[in-house]
């Protein structure tokens, strides 16, 4: 099997290290930023949209902070490493890279600990990451970000300016040409006021890196046409069933917002689900059922779910990157460089810990340097499939 890295896997050792040194995208970093060169797949939503329930589903796991008001309050760059079948599942920070966590209910936790650690009590938002890896025999290699909530109003304590610092914050990732976005709309409410999709129409016009992803199917009642006006802002080859139930929408194609990917319809766990505790292998069950026995799907059924979404993601995020090794190679080259000089530059008085850091990522640059151009003479990395 693999003996090389993923390079999905690679891109996120970069991803933490920049954020060791405080490049986050924005950040004040002494190097021209990698982050932003790297790319990413950022999940993006109003609140209540269904985003924590997605990223859930897709792991397979129940792991995230939740409740009521901006619960996710810091970026989780969340990388999923798929590991060799019969090994056990476990997750691990980067901020306590030694510990390992199997029962997720303490990665609930120690997110919801480590939010506060760094905007106090207060219920204020940072954009300083925090790194969470989980290794499964049963997740893709893929590397999702989730973002705090988009939202119109400021609840309980916190400042007026809450709901522009959210829009800021998520902007500051998706107005990146290397992001992609996951952009979650909920099936019960009007597409064309879904936050995700008014701020994907904003940031990726074309809609070339944009994934429209649609919750709540189940609770979409049979009067609404959400279903209709996806589908007709759709690729219209994908989603063929759409024109049969079209005859009574107003909405017209033209001056719509496509997106060039089909969008994919999931099912995740209710309210009432959780609180009855639904396991997420029965969730999964319970949605794969409902795209193969709904008369709506058909032969799309096997390109619904969370299960396809997330083959579809880890897909398209490694052809993203591995397209992008000349320009990640280069920028990884002129960091070298920087590096280098700024080392000469400060000298002794350095202090030990910024010296170190400097020193880390450069060799982190060079390391990666040599392994992506393994991957480009190799042309495909052995077993990474
Ligand atoms: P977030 O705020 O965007 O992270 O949204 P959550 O994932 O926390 O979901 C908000 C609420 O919607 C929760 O009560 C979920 O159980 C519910 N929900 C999310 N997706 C679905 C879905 O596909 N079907 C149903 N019935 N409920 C869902
Ligand atoms: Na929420
Ligand atoms: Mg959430």
């Amino acid at each position: 099997m693999a003996t090389m890295e993923s390079l999905i896997g690679l891109v996120n050792r970069i991803q933490m290290a920049c954020t060791a040194l405080g490049d986050y995208g924005g950040g004040d970093q002494a190097f021209s930023s990698l982050w932003d060169a790297l790319p990413s797949v950022a999940v993006v939503g109003g609140q209540s949209s269904g985003k924590s329930s997605v990223l859930e589903s897709i792991v397979g796991r129940d792991f995230l902070p939740r409740g009521s008001g901006i619960v996710t309050r810091r970026p989780l760059v969340l990388q999923l490493h798929q590991t060799e079948g019969g090994q056990q599942e476990y997750a691990e920070f980067g901020h306590m890279p030694r510990r390992r966590f199997t029962d997720f209910s303490l990665v609930r936790k120690e997110i919801q600990d480590e939010t506060d650690r760094v905007t106090g009590k207060t219920k204020q938002i940072s954009p300083v990451p925090i790194h969470l890896s989980i290794y499964s025999p049963y997740v893709v290699n893929l590397t999702l970000v989730d973002l705090p909530g988009l939202t119109k109003v400021a609840v309980d304590g916190q400042s007026e300016s809450i709901v522009e610092d959210i829009e800021n914050m998520v902007r500051a990732f998706v107005d990146k040409p290397n992001c992609i976005i996951l952009a979650i709309s909920p099936a019960n409410q009007d597409i064309a006021t879904s936050d995700a999709i008014k701020l994907a129409k904003e940031v990726d016009p074309s809609g070339e890196r944009t994934f429209g992803v649609l919750t709540k199917l189940d609770l979409m009642d049979k009067g609404t046409n959400a279903l209709d006006v996806t589908l007709s802002l759709s690729l219209s080859h994908t989603l063929t069933h759409a024109r049969a139930q079209k005859k009574n929408s107003n909405e017209n194609d033209d001056g719509s917002y496509r997106l060039q990917h089909p969008w994919v319809g999931v099912v995740n766990r209710s309210q009432a689900d959780i609180n009855r505790s639904v396991d997420m292998i029965a969730a999964r069950r319970k949605e794969r059922e409902y795209f193969d026995t709904s008369p709506d799907y058909g032969h799309l059924a096997s390109k619904m779910g969370s299960e396809y979404l997330a083959k579809l993601l880890s897909g398209h995020l490694e052809s993203v990157i591995r397209a992008r090794i000349p320009s990640i190679t280069s920028l990884i080259n002129k960091n070298i460089d920087e590096l280098e000089s700024e080392m000469d530059h400060l000298g002794r008085p350095i202090g030990v810990d910024a010296g170190a850091q400097l020193y880390t990522i450069l060799e982190l640059c060079r390391a990666f340097d040599r392994i992506f151009k393994e991957h480009l003479d190799g042309g495909r990395p052995g077993g990474d499939r």
